[in-house]
Protein backbone atom coordinates (compact mmCIF):
# COMPACT_ATOMS: atom_id res chain seq x y z
CA UNK A 1 0.00 0.00 0.00
CA UNK A 2 1.48 3.21 -0.69
CA UNK A 3 1.42 6.21 1.42
CA UNK A 4 -0.85 8.02 -0.56
CA UNK A 5 -2.96 5.41 -0.39
CA UNK A 6 -2.69 5.33 3.22
CA UNK A 7 -3.53 9.33 3.12
CA UNK A 8 -6.85 8.07 1.10
CA UNK A 9 -9.44 10.34 4.16
CA UNK A 10 -6.93 12.68 4.12
CA UNK A 11 -6.56 13.28 0.47
CA UNK A 12 -10.31 13.11 0.37
CA UNK A 13 -11.15 15.58 3.02
CA UNK A 14 -8.09 18.20 2.34
CA UNK A 15 -6.56 17.67 -0.76
CA UNK A 16 -4.63 20.48 -0.19
CA UNK A 17 -2.61 19.08 2.73
CA UNK A 18 -2.65 16.16 0.99
CA UNK A 19 -0.64 17.03 -1.70
CA UNK A 20 1.77 18.88 0.37
CA UNK A 21 2.75 15.87 2.32
CA UNK A 22 3.50 14.22 -0.18
CA UNK A 23 5.62 16.53 -1.69
CA UNK A 24 7.63 16.51 1.51
CA UNK A 25 7.12 12.88 1.24
CA UNK A 26 9.06 13.42 -1.74
CA UNK A 27 11.48 16.37 -1.01
CA UNK A 28 13.00 14.46 1.69
CA UNK A 29 13.11 11.47 -0.68
CA UNK A 30 15.35 13.39 -3.15
CA UNK A 31 17.93 14.86 -1.22
CA UNK A 32 20.37 14.40 1.21
CA UNK A 33 19.30 15.34 5.06
CA UNK A 34 22.20 16.66 6.67
CA UNK A 35 20.75 18.53 9.18
CA UNK A 36 22.18 17.32 12.58
CA UNK A 37 19.25 17.84 14.52
CA UNK A 38 16.92 15.85 12.17
CA UNK A 39 16.22 12.04 11.35
CA UNK A 40 14.05 9.58 10.01
CA UNK A 41 12.01 7.85 12.45
CA UNK A 42 10.54 4.14 11.85
CA UNK A 43 7.18 3.14 10.48
CA UNK A 44 6.52 1.79 14.23
CA UNK A 45 6.77 5.20 15.64
CA UNK A 46 4.66 6.83 13.03
CA UNK A 47 2.01 4.74 13.46
CA UNK A 48 1.97 5.08 17.19
CA UNK A 49 2.12 8.93 16.62
CA UNK A 50 -0.66 8.65 14.30
CA UNK A 51 -3.30 6.90 15.77
CA UNK A 52 -6.08 6.64 18.15
CA UNK A 53 -4.24 8.21 20.59
CA UNK A 54 -5.04 11.42 19.66
CA UNK A 55 -8.14 11.35 20.75
CA UNK A 56 -7.43 10.86 24.38
CA UNK A 57 -6.75 13.31 27.77
CA UNK A 58 -4.98 12.25 30.36
CA UNK A 59 -4.21 14.62 32.44
CA UNK A 60 -2.10 13.61 35.45
CA UNK A 61 0.13 10.41 35.74
CA UNK A 62 -0.60 6.62 35.57
CA UNK A 63 -3.06 5.75 38.60
CA UNK A 64 -3.86 9.45 39.28
CA UNK A 65 -5.52 10.91 36.21
CA UNK A 66 -7.92 13.68 35.91
CA UNK A 67 -10.01 11.64 33.28
CA UNK A 68 -11.55 8.57 32.62
CA UNK A 69 -10.99 5.52 30.20
CA UNK A 70 -6.92 6.00 31.07
CA UNK A 71 -6.85 2.06 31.23
CA UNK A 72 -4.50 1.70 28.30
CA UNK A 73 -2.80 4.79 28.32
CA UNK A 74 -1.45 4.37 31.66
CA UNK A 75 0.14 1.10 30.64
CA UNK A 76 1.81 2.73 27.51
CA UNK A 77 2.59 5.85 29.63
CA UNK A 78 4.28 3.31 31.97
CA UNK A 79 6.18 1.11 29.45
CA UNK A 80 7.50 4.69 28.21
CA UNK A 81 9.05 5.56 31.66
CA UNK A 82 10.25 1.87 32.61
CA UNK A 83 12.27 1.84 29.01
CA UNK A 84 13.17 5.56 29.43
CA UNK A 85 14.80 4.41 32.71
CA UNK A 86 16.10 1.07 31.37
CA UNK A 87 17.68 2.66 28.52
CA UNK A 88 19.55 5.29 29.95
CA UNK A 89 20.31 3.63 33.96
CA UNK A 90 18.15 6.37 35.21
CA UNK A 91 16.01 6.42 38.69
CA UNK A 92 13.31 8.56 37.17
CA UNK A 93 12.12 9.33 33.94
CA UNK A 94 9.03 11.51 33.15
CA UNK A 95 7.51 11.29 29.64
CA UNK A 96 4.99 14.11 29.32
CA UNK A 97 7.23 17.19 28.31
CA UNK A 98 5.96 18.06 24.35
CA UNK A 99 9.33 19.00 23.00
CA UNK A 100 12.77 19.94 24.38
CA UNK A 101 11.79 23.63 24.91
CA UNK A 102 8.96 22.33 27.80
CA UNK A 103 11.82 20.02 29.26
CA UNK A 104 13.96 22.45 29.95
CA UNK A 105 11.79 24.65 31.13
CA UNK A 106 10.05 21.94 33.36
CA UNK A 107 14.06 21.62 34.54
CA UNK A 108 14.39 24.66 35.58
CA UNK A 109 10.93 25.27 37.22
CA UNK A 110 11.78 22.56 39.06
CA UNK A 111 14.97 23.19 40.72
CA UNK A 112 15.13 27.17 40.67
CA UNK A 113 13.24 30.00 41.16
CA UNK A 114 12.97 32.83 39.28
CA UNK A 115 15.64 35.40 39.32
CA UNK A 116 18.17 32.92 40.11
CA UNK A 117 21.62 32.64 38.44
CA UNK A 118 22.20 29.87 36.02
CA UNK A 119 25.32 29.36 34.06
CA UNK A 120 25.32 27.60 29.97
CA UNK A 121 26.84 27.60 26.95
CA UNK A 122 26.56 30.63 25.18
CA UNK A 123 24.27 30.31 22.30
CA UNK A 124 26.92 32.23 19.30
CA UNK A 125 29.70 28.99 20.62
CA UNK A 126 27.02 26.19 20.30
CA UNK A 127 24.29 26.37 22.82
CA UNK A 128 20.52 26.59 22.73
CA UNK A 129 18.19 29.27 23.28
CA UNK A 130 16.81 27.68 26.07
CA UNK A 131 20.01 27.94 27.96
CA UNK A 132 19.69 31.98 28.55
CA UNK A 133 18.95 34.10 25.14
CA UNK A 134 17.71 37.22 26.03
CA UNK A 135 15.43 36.34 23.74
CA UNK A 136 14.46 33.07 25.26
CA UNK A 137 11.82 32.63 28.81
CA UNK A 138 15.56 31.10 29.71
CA UNK A 139 16.99 34.70 29.65
CA UNK A 140 14.22 36.52 30.53
CA UNK A 141 13.09 35.03 33.86
CA UNK A 142 16.57 33.74 35.07
CA UNK A 143 20.10 35.55 35.83
CA UNK A 144 22.00 33.70 33.16
CA UNK A 145 26.15 33.71 32.94
CA UNK A 146 27.95 31.98 30.08
CA UNK A 147 30.80 30.64 29.52
CA UNK A 148 32.20 29.91 25.90
CA UNK A 149 35.04 27.33 24.53
CA UNK A 150 38.61 28.55 24.11
CA UNK A 151 39.86 30.88 21.29
CA UNK A 152 42.32 28.15 20.21
CA UNK A 153 40.99 25.00 20.78
CA UNK A 154 37.53 26.02 20.61
CA UNK A 155 36.41 23.57 23.20
CA UNK A 156 34.61 23.97 26.45
CA UNK A 157 36.88 26.18 28.51
CA UNK A 158 36.89 24.44 32.12
CA UNK A 159 38.85 27.24 33.65
CA UNK A 160 36.41 29.78 32.52
CA UNK A 161 33.70 27.67 33.70
CA UNK A 162 35.45 27.21 36.86
CA UNK A 163 35.75 31.19 37.37
CA UNK A 164 32.34 31.62 36.52
CA UNK A 165 31.24 29.56 38.54
CA UNK A 166 33.33 30.93 41.88
CA UNK A 167 32.46 34.30 40.69
CA UNK A 168 28.53 33.84 40.02
CA UNK A 169 27.97 30.82 42.82
CA UNK A 170 25.13 29.22 40.34
CA UNK A 171 22.14 27.88 41.71
CA UNK A 172 22.34 25.50 38.73
CA UNK A 173 24.71 24.85 35.86
CA UNK A 174 23.60 24.02 32.15
CA UNK A 175 25.40 21.41 30.36
CA UNK A 176 24.70 20.47 26.90
CA UNK A 177 24.59 22.21 23.22
CA UNK A 178 22.81 21.94 19.97
CA UNK A 179 26.13 22.83 17.98
CA UNK A 180 29.38 21.22 19.63
CA UNK A 181 31.36 18.71 17.58
CA UNK A 182 33.31 17.43 21.04
CA UNK A 183 32.91 14.83 23.69
CA UNK A 184 31.58 16.66 26.68
CA UNK A 185 33.35 15.69 30.44
CA UNK A 186 30.41 15.22 32.51
CA UNK A 187 32.68 14.67 35.40
CA UNK A 188 34.35 17.72 35.13
CA UNK A 189 31.02 19.58 35.12
CA UNK A 190 30.19 17.99 38.01
CA UNK A 191 33.10 18.65 40.20
CA UNK A 192 32.91 22.21 39.17
CA UNK A 193 28.81 22.37 40.35
CA UNK A 194 29.83 20.55 43.64
CA UNK A 195 32.68 22.77 44.37
CA UNK A 196 30.12 25.89 44.47
CA UNK A 197 27.05 24.16 45.71
CA UNK A 198 25.27 24.34 42.06
CA UNK A 199 23.13 21.38 40.78
CA UNK A 200 24.06 19.91 37.32
CA UNK A 201 21.16 20.01 34.36
CA UNK A 202 22.51 17.82 31.23
CA UNK A 203 20.17 18.79 27.71
CA UNK A 204 21.52 15.78 25.94
CA UNK A 205 19.33 16.45 22.84
CA UNK A 206 21.58 16.29 20.56
CA UNK A 207 23.56 13.37 21.79
CA UNK A 208 20.71 11.20 23.55
CA UNK A 209 20.70 8.75 20.49
CA UNK A 210 24.93 8.36 20.94
CA UNK A 211 24.50 8.10 24.79
CA UNK A 212 21.81 4.89 24.42
CA UNK A 213 24.06 3.43 22.05
CA UNK A 214 27.42 3.40 23.79
CA UNK A 215 29.28 6.11 21.52
CA UNK A 216 29.05 8.84 24.32
CA UNK A 217 29.57 8.96 27.64
CA UNK A 218 26.12 9.17 29.91
CA UNK A 219 25.32 12.03 31.60
CA UNK A 220 23.08 10.40 34.16
CA UNK A 221 25.47 9.32 36.59
CA UNK A 222 26.39 12.59 36.94
CA UNK A 223 23.95 15.30 36.63
CA UNK A 224 20.87 15.61 38.90
CA UNK A 225 18.67 16.24 36.27
CA UNK A 226 18.93 15.28 32.24
CA UNK A 227 16.77 16.98 29.63
CA UNK A 228 16.36 15.15 26.05
CA UNK A 229 14.81 15.58 22.59
CA UNK A 230 13.37 11.89 21.14
CA UNK A 231 13.66 12.91 17.69
CA UNK A 232 17.15 14.03 16.94
CA UNK A 233 20.07 11.26 17.26
CA UNK A 234 17.55 8.89 18.87
CA UNK A 235 15.22 8.66 16.39
CA UNK A 236 11.83 8.98 18.12
CA UNK A 237 8.91 10.72 17.51
CA UNK A 238 8.94 14.87 17.84
CA UNK A 239 9.32 15.28 21.49
CA UNK A 240 11.35 15.10 24.81
CA UNK A 241 11.97 13.14 28.46
CA UNK A 242 13.50 14.13 31.36
CA UNK A 243 15.18 11.89 34.05
CA UNK A 244 16.46 12.72 37.19
CA UNK A 245 17.54 11.22 40.76
CA UNK A 246 15.08 9.95 43.15
CA UNK A 247 15.24 13.18 44.79
CA UNK A 248 14.19 15.42 42.16
CA UNK A 249 11.71 13.16 40.52
CA UNK A 250 8.20 14.59 42.46
CA UNK A 251 9.57 18.28 42.01
CA UNK A 252 10.11 17.45 38.02
CA UNK A 253 6.46 15.79 37.62
CA UNK A 254 4.66 18.75 39.36
CA UNK A 255 6.66 20.87 37.40
CA UNK A 256 5.52 19.15 33.74
CA UNK A 257 2.11 18.90 35.42
CA UNK A 258 0.25 20.77 36.64
CA UNK A 259 2.89 23.69 36.35
CA UNK A 260 3.73 23.77 32.99
CA UNK A 261 1.19 21.31 30.91
CA UNK A 262 -2.13 20.63 30.63
CA UNK A 263 -3.01 17.13 29.04
CA UNK A 264 0.16 14.79 27.39
CA UNK A 265 0.31 13.66 24.28
CA UNK A 266 -0.34 10.27 24.10
CA UNK A 267 0.05 9.92 21.03
CA UNK A 268 3.71 10.66 20.94
CA UNK A 269 4.29 9.17 24.51
CA UNK A 270 3.74 5.73 22.49
CA UNK A 271 5.94 6.93 20.06
CA UNK A 272 8.56 7.91 22.38
CA UNK A 273 7.79 4.15 24.08
CA UNK A 274 8.59 2.39 20.69
CA UNK A 275 11.54 4.86 19.84
CA UNK A 276 13.00 3.49 23.43
CA UNK A 277 11.81 -0.19 22.65
CA UNK A 278 14.05 0.28 19.30
CA UNK A 279 16.73 2.19 20.88
CA UNK A 280 17.56 -0.76 23.65
CA UNK A 281 18.42 -3.43 20.76
CA UNK A 282 21.43 -4.30 19.82
CA UNK A 283 20.87 -2.95 16.58
CA UNK A 284 20.92 0.16 17.93
CA UNK A 285 24.29 0.20 19.56
CA UNK A 286 25.98 -0.34 15.08
CA UNK A 287 23.48 2.45 14.48
CA UNK A 288 25.19 4.78 16.67
CA UNK A 289 28.18 3.60 16.04
CA UNK A 290 27.80 4.01 12.02
CA UNK A 291 26.87 7.56 12.76
CA UNK A 292 30.04 8.51 14.28
CA UNK A 293 32.28 6.55 12.05
CA UNK A 294 30.28 8.31 8.94
CA UNK A 295 30.71 11.59 10.41
CA UNK A 296 34.40 11.23 10.68
CA UNK A 297 34.79 10.17 7.18
CA UNK A 298 32.91 13.22 6.31
CA UNK A 299 34.76 15.40 8.46
CA UNK A 300 38.02 14.15 7.26
CA UNK A 301 37.12 14.18 3.13
CA UNK A 302 36.04 17.99 3.90
CA UNK A 303 39.11 18.83 5.07
CA UNK A 304 40.56 17.37 2.64
CA UNK A 305 38.65 19.46 0.60
CA UNK A 306 39.59 22.53 2.10
CA UNK A 307 37.44 23.14 4.54
CA UNK A 308 38.33 23.98 8.34
CA UNK A 309 36.55 22.10 11.15
CA UNK A 310 35.45 23.63 13.88
CA UNK A 311 37.47 22.10 17.46
CA UNK A 312 39.48 20.57 14.59
CA UNK A 313 37.41 17.72 13.97
CA UNK A 314 34.64 15.65 15.91
CA UNK A 315 33.72 12.57 18.41
CA UNK A 316 29.88 12.88 17.71
CA UNK A 317 26.85 13.11 15.02
CA UNK A 318 27.81 16.67 13.88
CA UNK A 319 30.66 18.67 12.56
CA UNK A 320 31.13 22.97 12.38
CA UNK A 321 32.30 23.79 9.35
CA UNK A 322 34.47 26.87 8.95
CA UNK A 323 33.41 27.84 5.02
CA UNK A 324 34.63 31.35 5.43
CA UNK A 325 37.99 30.14 4.98
CA UNK A 326 36.41 29.78 1.12
CA UNK A 327 35.58 33.49 1.55
CA UNK A 328 32.13 32.51 1.96
CA UNK A 329 29.41 33.16 4.45
CA UNK A 330 27.53 30.14 6.13
CA UNK A 331 24.33 31.56 4.59
CA UNK A 332 25.09 31.56 0.47
CA UNK A 333 27.00 28.02 1.58
CA UNK A 334 23.42 27.24 3.01
CA UNK A 335 21.73 28.19 -0.29
CA UNK A 336 24.00 27.22 -2.88
CA UNK A 337 23.90 23.35 -1.18
CA UNK A 338 20.49 23.49 -0.79
CA UNK A 339 19.98 24.38 -4.57
CA UNK A 340 21.99 20.91 -5.10
CA UNK A 341 20.21 18.77 -2.93
CA UNK A 342 22.04 18.89 0.22
CA UNK A 343 19.74 20.31 3.47
CA UNK A 344 22.12 21.74 6.07
CA UNK A 345 22.00 24.75 8.64
CA UNK A 346 24.12 27.68 8.21
CA UNK A 347 25.75 28.61 11.90
CA UNK A 348 28.08 31.10 13.82
CA UNK A 349 31.05 29.78 14.26
CA UNK A 350 33.34 30.76 17.82
CA UNK A 351 34.23 33.94 17.82
CA UNK A 352 32.31 34.70 14.60
CA UNK A 353 32.90 38.17 12.35
CA UNK A 354 29.90 37.37 10.76
CA UNK A 355 26.34 38.08 12.42
CA UNK A 356 24.35 34.98 13.19
CA UNK A 357 22.09 35.94 10.38
CA UNK A 358 24.79 35.32 8.11
CA UNK A 359 27.25 33.18 10.11
CA UNK A 360 30.96 31.94 8.79
CA UNK A 361 29.88 28.30 9.61
CA UNK A 362 27.42 25.25 8.33
CA UNK A 363 26.14 22.46 10.93
CA UNK A 364 26.29 19.08 9.10
CA UNK A 365 25.02 15.99 10.63
CA UNK A 366 24.90 12.09 9.55
CA UNK A 367 22.34 10.61 11.85
CA UNK A 368 19.77 10.44 9.05
CA UNK A 369 21.83 9.97 6.32
CA UNK A 370 22.99 6.90 8.74
CA UNK A 371 19.38 5.98 9.35
CA UNK A 372 19.15 5.83 4.84
CA UNK A 373 21.74 3.23 5.37
CA UNK A 374 24.69 5.36 3.75
CA UNK A 375 27.91 4.56 5.21
CA UNK A 376 32.04 6.09 5.02
CA UNK A 377 32.01 5.66 0.81
CA UNK A 378 28.54 7.39 0.37
CA UNK A 379 30.24 9.80 3.23
CA UNK A 380 33.19 10.34 1.36
CA UNK A 381 31.60 11.04 -1.83
CA UNK A 382 29.20 13.19 -0.18
CA UNK A 383 31.90 15.38 1.34
CA UNK A 384 33.29 15.62 -2.56
CA UNK A 385 29.80 17.00 -3.45
CA UNK A 386 29.80 19.78 -0.67
CA UNK A 387 33.36 20.81 -1.56
CA UNK A 388 32.66 21.10 -5.14
CA UNK A 389 29.44 23.00 -4.30
CA UNK A 390 31.64 25.03 -2.16
CA UNK A 391 34.19 25.63 -4.74
CA UNK A 392 31.96 26.03 -7.90
CA UNK A 393 31.00 29.96 -6.19
CA UNK A 394 27.37 29.66 -6.90
CA UNK A 395 28.41 28.40 -10.68
CA UNK A 396 25.09 27.00 -11.74
CA UNK A 397 26.30 24.49 -14.17
CA UNK A 398 28.26 22.76 -10.70
CA UNK A 399 25.06 23.16 -8.55
CA UNK A 400 23.29 21.40 -11.42
CA UNK A 401 25.56 18.88 -11.53
CA UNK A 402 26.16 18.09 -7.89
CA UNK A 403 22.06 17.88 -7.99
CA UNK A 404 21.67 15.23 -10.50
CA UNK A 405 24.57 13.01 -8.72
CA UNK A 406 22.96 14.07 -4.88
CA UNK A 407 19.16 12.62 -6.79
CA UNK A 408 21.26 9.12 -8.33
CA UNK A 409 22.28 8.95 -4.51
CA UNK A 410 19.47 9.72 -2.72
CA UNK A 411 17.28 7.60 -5.27
CA UNK A 412 19.45 4.70 -4.12
CA UNK A 413 18.40 4.44 -0.29
CA UNK A 414 14.94 4.03 0.54
CA UNK A 415 13.38 6.73 2.94
CA UNK A 416 13.00 4.50 5.96
CA UNK A 417 9.50 4.92 7.78
CA UNK A 418 7.47 5.08 4.26
CA UNK A 419 6.48 2.03 3.11
CA UNK A 420 6.22 3.37 -0.77
CA UNK A 421 9.94 3.71 -1.75
CA UNK A 422 8.93 3.79 -5.25
C1 LIG B 1 20.40 21.22 22.99
C2 LIG B 1 18.96 21.45 22.65
N1 LIG B 1 18.06 21.59 23.63
C3 LIG B 1 16.75 21.82 23.38
C4 LIG B 1 16.29 21.90 22.09
C5 LIG B 1 14.85 22.25 21.88
O1 LIG B 1 14.10 21.23 21.38
P1 LIG B 1 12.68 21.53 20.70
O2 LIG B 1 12.98 22.09 19.36
O3 LIG B 1 12.06 20.16 20.68
O4 LIG B 1 11.94 22.47 21.59
C6 LIG B 1 17.17 21.74 21.03
C7 LIG B 1 16.67 21.82 19.66
O5 LIG B 1 17.29 22.18 18.74
C8 LIG B 1 18.55 21.52 21.31
O6 LIG B 1 19.46 21.40 20.33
Amino acid sequence: MTQMQTRAALASVDPEIAALIHQEEERQRGTLEMIASENFTSRAVIEAVGSVLTNKYAEGYPGKRYYGGCEFVDEIEELARTRAKQLFGAQHANVQPHAGSQANMAAYYATIEIGDTVMGLDLAQGGHLTHGRDVNFSGRWYTFVHYGVDRETEQIDFDQVGALARQHRPKLIVAGATAYPRTLDFPRFREIADEVGALLMVDMAHIAGLVAGGVHPSPVPYAQIVTSTTHKTLRGPRSAFILCTEEYAQAVDRAVFPGLQGGPMVQLIAGKAVAFQEALQPEFHAYARQIVANARALAEELQRGGLRLVAGGTDTHLMLVDVGVKGISGKKAERWLEAAGITVNKNTIPYDQRSPAVGSGIRVGTPALTTRGMREDEMRRIGRLIVRVLDGGGDEAVIGAVRGAVTELARSFPLPGVTDSA
